[in-house]
């Protein structure tokens, strides 16, 4: 265990993270827990600050899961920044970093270990372009959850379909922890924050804000029915060089289901497109449908 600042310590093994949290559970301390996998921004501090009005032992995990990286996606040139990451949390007065290895967390190997499957809801939208993500985030996050023994859990808006399967999972296995959801970050001209806005040129990143750009004219249809909500959305795509949509869909919050077109209240949509070769993801919660 090395300690980087006072009271922050950085903690490469099961083994002590779970002598550390039964000292201090013993003590009576409450638990919050933030996941990450590291190259944090602002989004992942707001999280650790909301954390820390929560619970007196505030631990963050920085490990980049192999288990939800598919086959020629992005494992190996996901940034690794543990120097920086680490300071910054110290900073913000973090009690402990889990910064374990990949044979820690998966000594039997990437294939030959229990997994949490997430269900149908897992294979749709992001599940759908990324089979056996959720069944990799599920599976990382129940084993954080038995390791730090976290009251509470933190996670971002900007992942929805994450926070709901998560979610739904803690439901499901009745797992005793509270989820909390904070809501998404943004640069002042809207783009939401993410570790892989660092792969953009500067012509994609004006090109990226077009995600914001077709949540923002979704919202502005919402009140005329699901389907002008969707036309406008995909609209805002128009002829984008370099940005291919993924998916631009309307969902039930409570389902994660795609709306109906009588549909009327809140709901959610969700986007992602791939610009340049780096994928992005975006949502807001609109309002459907008039009142008369
Ligand atoms: O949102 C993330 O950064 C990851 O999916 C998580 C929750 C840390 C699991 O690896």
């Amino acid at each position: 265990m090395t300690e980087v600042a006072a009271g922050t310590r950085t903690v490469p093994t099961i083994a002590e993270l779970r002598a550390f949290v039964a000292e201090r559970r013993a003590a009576g301390a409450s638990i919050a827990l933030v996941p990450t996998m590291g190259a944090l921004h602002d989004g992942h501090l707001a999280l650790v600050r909301r954390a820390r009005e929560l619970a007196d032992l505030v631990i963050v995990s920085i490990f980049v899961n192999p288990l939800q990286f598919g086959h020629g996606e992005d494992l190996e040139r996901y940034p690794r920044t543990l120097g920086t990451d680490v300071a910054a949390l110290a900073a913000l007065g973090v009690d402990a970093v889990f910064a374990p290895t990949v044979d820690e967390m998966y000594p039997r190997g990437r294939e030959g270990g229990t997994t949490v499957h997430a269900g149908p809801i897992g294979d749709r939208y992001e599940g759908a372009s990324r089979p056996g993500h959720f069944d990799g985030v599920l599976t990382v996050v129940a084993k954080l959850f038995g390791i730090a023994r976290p009251d509470v859990v933190l996670f971002g808006q900007k992942d929805a379909q994450q926070v709901f399967l998560v979610s739904r999972m803690v439901a499901d296995l009745d797992l005793p922890v509270r989820i909390e959801t904070v809501p998404i970050v943004r640069e002042p001209d809207g783009l939401a924050l993410s570790s892989r806005n660092r792969f953009l040129d500067e012509a994609q990143r004006q090109a990226a804000l077009v995600l914001a750009e077709s949540l923002r004219a979704a919202d502005a249809a919402a009140a005329d029915g699901p389907s002008e909500l969707l036309a406008e959305g995909v609209a805002a795509f128009g002829d984008h060089d370099g940005v291919s949509l993924d998916y631009f869909v309307c969902v039930d919050p409570d389902t994660f289901l795609p709306i109906a077109e009588d549909y009327r209240g809140r709901a959610l949509v969700l986007v992602a497109a791939i610009v340049g070769s780096t994928r992005l993801i975006d949502n807001a919660f609109v309002e459907v449908g008039r009142d008369d």
